[in-house]
């Protein structure tokens, strides 16, 4: 059995970067919106770099208008990702693309998608719980409310909150207001950090935030007393190798520091981050990890575990995917 074929844990995807081209292609067609401008000629997402990818990422989510489109979006989603193995996964949803970060709406795009979650849980035995997150270049003020929606709904499908976007505008601190608001409410938190940010960002996020997973983080390598403060922590890194390769952070798989990080001692776990955008999946991520370092079923197995122990959900449901996973 090929290393690709074992069943896996993602916990960082974002529900408006898994869309499949095909998908977005489909809905600017029904809503006679033209999008042609963020696709190349052979269909696939066309953008130049990082700031290009989030104004693109941004654009093709317009066409997701409605809790409708959402939930078709959803059940897409984990189809694909049931397809490459994954057998339960965590999606970051923003209140920014779904109501505009109005609680009201939030609450009827989030029904949606928590509709599909349940029906994919039956037809692709896939499980997905939420990650409410801000879009840190939409500033504080912005984010507040995203953590309000998520705080208000908190519970068995919301378990945490976080933040993505573009890591050039302001600090990690300047969103302490939106994390305490969510650690009050009972979320787990995480942030991205260390994907275009230094170690520094990195060191705020564990420090002035307080989270205890780290979108990618994998810039922590720079510093080894950060390396050595994330391993006594226990920071969790959900690192999206594929993503950073194609963003040019890193050559190749080969020059990714996820195994010099893990034979650090830091805990890594691997996810796709936006699987179309960057031309991988689940499945890939495996392989490609599997060609560059050897990491054989063992190795999968015990990123499966630090995964498992680091997912948000409650324990209940994680004894469920424990069970799928030694199916
Ligand atoms: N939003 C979607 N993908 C992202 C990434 N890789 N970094 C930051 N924000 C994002
Ligand atoms: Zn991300």
């Amino acid at each position: 059995m090929s290393v690709a074929d074992l069943p896996k844990i993602e916990l960082h995807l974002h529900h408006e970067g898994a869309a499949p081209p095909a998908f977005i292609r489909q809905l600017a067609h029904e809503k006679k919106m033209d999008l042609s401008g963020i696709f190349r000629a052979d269909g696939g997402y066309d953008f130049r770099d990082f700031t290009h990818f989030l104004s693109v990422y941004e654009a093709a989510s317009e066409v997701l208008t409605g809790p409708e489109e959402f939930r078709r979006l959803t059940l897409a989603i984990l189809e694909e990702s049931a397809a490459n193995g994954v057998v339960y996964t965590e999606s970051f949803v923003s209140p920014d693309f779904c109501g505009g970060g109005d609680l009201a709406a939030w609450r009827d795009y989030l029904a949606a998608i928590q509709d599909a979650s349940e029906e994919a849980e039956k037809r692709f035995g896939i499980t997905l719980r939420g990650v409410v997150t801000c879009v840190r270049h939409f500033g504080a003020e912005t984010a507040k409310k995203a953590a309000q929606c998520a705080a208000d709904t908190a519970g068995d499908w919301v378990v945490g909150f976080g933040m993505g976007g573009n890591e050039g505008m302001g600090e990690q601190g300047d969103f302490a207001w939106s994390f305490d608001c969510a650690r009050e409410a009972g979320l787990r938190l995480t942030t991205h950090a260390g994907e275009f940010g230094g170690p520094e960002s990195v060191r705020d996020a564990v420090r002035v935030l307080g989270v205890e997973r780290i979108g990618h983080g994998v810039r922590a390598f720079e510093d080894a007393d950060l390396v050595h403060e994330l391993v006594d922590r226990g920071t969790v890194l959900e690192v999206c190798p594929g993503s950073n390769v194609v963003l040019g952070l890193f050559p190749d798989f080969a020059s990714h520091p996820i195994a010099r990080l893990r034979d650090a001692g830091v805990k890594v776990t691997v996810s796709t981050d936006d699987p179309p955008f960057f031309h991988t999946t689940m499945r890939r991520e495996y392989e490609m990890l599997n060609k560059a370092f050897g990491w054989d079923a063992d190795d999968f197995a015990a990123l499966n575990a630090t995964a498992l122990a680091a997912a948000f959900c409650d324990d209940a449901t994680r004894e469920r995917v424990q069970k799928r996973l030694e199916s």
